[in-house]
């Protein structure tokens, strides 16, 4: 698969390393800094290629979103249409000090994905931690994660399931792209739990019985 990633800071490039190595092609895009962005490519490997937002949609069957919630406007601005790709989201609205985040409850980061793409096959997703991504295992013991995702499209759904299976994480399907109101506090608890109350690398396993 051909996948664009927008934003690649530690998330774009963590994913971008397991997908890389199941032989998807990659093109990374957006930084502030042209030099950060080659770096960033070249740490994933040499085929990696690097291009505009909007060069990244036009060679992708998927778009992830990978910024800081305080960039999200402006990467969607240069990223153009995406009417008809699938956009997967991994945005958290994070306060920039990390305390808490922006919007929530009532809206989420994917719901106003959606409105500012509303042709676009938004799923979302909170996967597993930077630091567990660029580790040398993505497994806790015998245990992969699991992790959340929410999405209105089943065919789009499916294939970001597919790649978070490839993250070495467990996909739970959360239901529609509303409920991202509810992922992402889920994420942000684990920011908590991971960096205030320094419980280090952490993941959550959903039980069922
Ligand atoms: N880190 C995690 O474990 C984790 C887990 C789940 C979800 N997320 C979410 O995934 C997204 C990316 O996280 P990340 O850890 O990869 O972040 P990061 O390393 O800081 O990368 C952020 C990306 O956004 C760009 N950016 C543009 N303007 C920015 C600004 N004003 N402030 C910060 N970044 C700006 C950065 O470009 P430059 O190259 O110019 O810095 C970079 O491409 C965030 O929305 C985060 O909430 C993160």
């Amino acid at each position: 698969m051909n996948i664009g990633i927008i934003g690649t800071g530690n998330m774009g490039t963590g994913m971008g390393k397991c997908w890389a190595k199941n032989g998807h092609n990659l093109m990374f895009s957006y930084s502030r800094s042209e030099e950060k962005l080659k770096a960033a490519a070249a740490t994933v490997g040499s085929e990696v290629s690097v291009g505009t937002p909007s060069e990244a949609v036009a060679f992708a069957d998927i778009v992830v979103l990978s910024v800081a919630w305080a960039a999200l406007e402006d990467a969607l601005k240069q990223a153009g249409s995406l009417d008809g790709k699938i956009l997967f989201t991994i945005v958290n609205p994070l306060l920039p000090d990390m305390s808490g985040l922006a919007i929530g409850t009532t809206t989420s980061a994917a719901e106003e994905i959606a409105k500012l793409a509303p042709k676009a096959r938004v799923v979302e997703s909170m996967p597993i931690f930077a630091e567990i991504l660029h580790s040398p295992s993505t497994k806790f013991g015998n245990e992969v994660a699991s992790v959340f995702y929410c999405g209105d499209d089943v065919e789009a759904k499916g294939i970001v399931a597919g790649l978070l299976r490839e993250l070495g994480t467990e996909p739970i399907d959360a239901g529609g792209l509303k409920n991202a109101r509810f992922v992402e506090p889920s994420g942000m608890l684990l920011v908590q739990l991971a960096y205030m109350q320094q419980m280090g690398q952490i993941g959550i396993k959903l039980l069922r019985r």
